[in-house]
């Protein structure tokens, strides 16, 4: 892997664990992009890590309402118990604001969180590319787009990479590592240690449309809404089903809330776009909902409502 052998950036604190004389190979400094709900939790668990985290958003207000949803976050363990105050105020201390990606020529490792959009992420990753330093790889988390084709957009594919973080990303365990085309064992190595140092447990996936987990969950949240659209059952019923008959921890349409029926939407329409089969085609209800605007939990209302 091509490493940097020049010294440390000014201003960052060393994570725990990482010798001072590797500091010019380690991971100390991680760079996020979007400050959307994966991107600010994503955001706090790498600071929960040790690590200091740059929150990158093209405006102000985004970045400022993930810091506040941070804070409140935290603020909420430290009730609990969970962490000291000391603890958390060094872990939003470590979080630093960004709304300029040429900030990120002094990280190691990126994390991009944009939206599902595959011009938006090639265009970032092309512009992340000619910021960052040649070492550093570059991890998208998608739920489902081609990391080849994202990778596609740099002159480094070897070290672009997937990692797909699951929502809520503070209490969610799991971390699809995605290889695309090209992508090198050093760039698996590297997401996998960061990932892990995150908390999270890894499993290494092969790139096909939407990986292994949505492969099998959305196809599920996506019959379940079928069943609602025939009338079967009620909402509530069709969630109590699966949760006190599968041992799910929620219901599958109050999951397709937490999600976003729009982001759930987008990634059916891409497994059914990218392999032409008609099981995936996505159901008529859940277009009608998106079109409504009922989007789930990010708008108020959608299976269910929120206050
Ligand atoms: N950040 C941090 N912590 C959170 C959180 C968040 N966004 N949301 C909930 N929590 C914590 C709460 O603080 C709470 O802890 P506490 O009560 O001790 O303070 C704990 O999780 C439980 O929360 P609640 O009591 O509010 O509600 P639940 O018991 O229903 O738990 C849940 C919430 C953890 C989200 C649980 O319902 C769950 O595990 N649901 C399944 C989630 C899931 O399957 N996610 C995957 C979605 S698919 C995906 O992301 C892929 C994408 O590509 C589509």
């Amino acid at each position: 892997m091509r490493r940097r052998s020049g010294n440390v950036v000014d201003n960052c604190t060393v994570p725990v664990g990482v010798e001072e004389g590797e500091r010019g190979m380690e991971v100390y400094q991680v760079g996020v992009v979007g400050a959307g709900t994966m991107g600010a939790g994503i955001a706090q668990t790498a600071a929960a890590a040790g690590y200091q985290v740059l929150l990158y958003d093209v405006s102000e207000e985004a970045v400022e309402r993930a810091f506040t949803s941070i804070t409140a976050r935290m603020a909420h363990d430290v009730r609990k118990d969970r962490i000291s105050q000391a603890d958390s105020d060094a872990l939003l201390r470590r979080l630093k604001p960004s709304t300029s990606l040429a900030e990120f020529a002094r990280v190691q490792y990126v994390i991009e969180a944009a939206t599902e959009k595959m011009d938006v992420k090639k265009l970032l990753f092309r512009e992340l590319d000619q910021v960052c330093r040649p070492e550093t790889v570059l991890a998208t988390n998608t739920s489902g787009l081609s990391i080849t084709e994202i990778a596609s957009a740099t002159e480094r594919p070897d070290l672009v990479i997937g990692t797909h973080f699951f929502n809520p990303v503070p209490v969610m365990k799991l971390v699809e590592i995605i290889r695309g085309q090209d992508t090198s064992e050093d760039a698996v190595e590297v997401a996998m240690s960061v990932c892990e140092r995150m908390g999270k447990d890894c499993i290494d996936v092969k790139e096909a449309p939407l990986f292994v987990v949505n492969r099998i969950l959305v196809p599920m949240l996506n019959e379940a809404i079928f069943v609602l659209q025939e009338g079967l059952a009620s909402p509530e019923d069709i969630d109590k089903g699966m949760m006190l008959g599968a041992n799910h921890p929620i219901g599958p349409l109050a999951l397709a809330d937490l999600v976003g029926l729009d982001t759930l939407l987008f990634v059916a329409q891409t497994l059914f776009s990218e392999t032409g089969d008609p099981k995936y085609r996505p159901a008529p209800l859940l277009r009608q909902m998106v079109r409504a605007n009922k989007l789930g939990r990010k708008s108020g209302r959608g299976f269910y409502s929120y206050e």
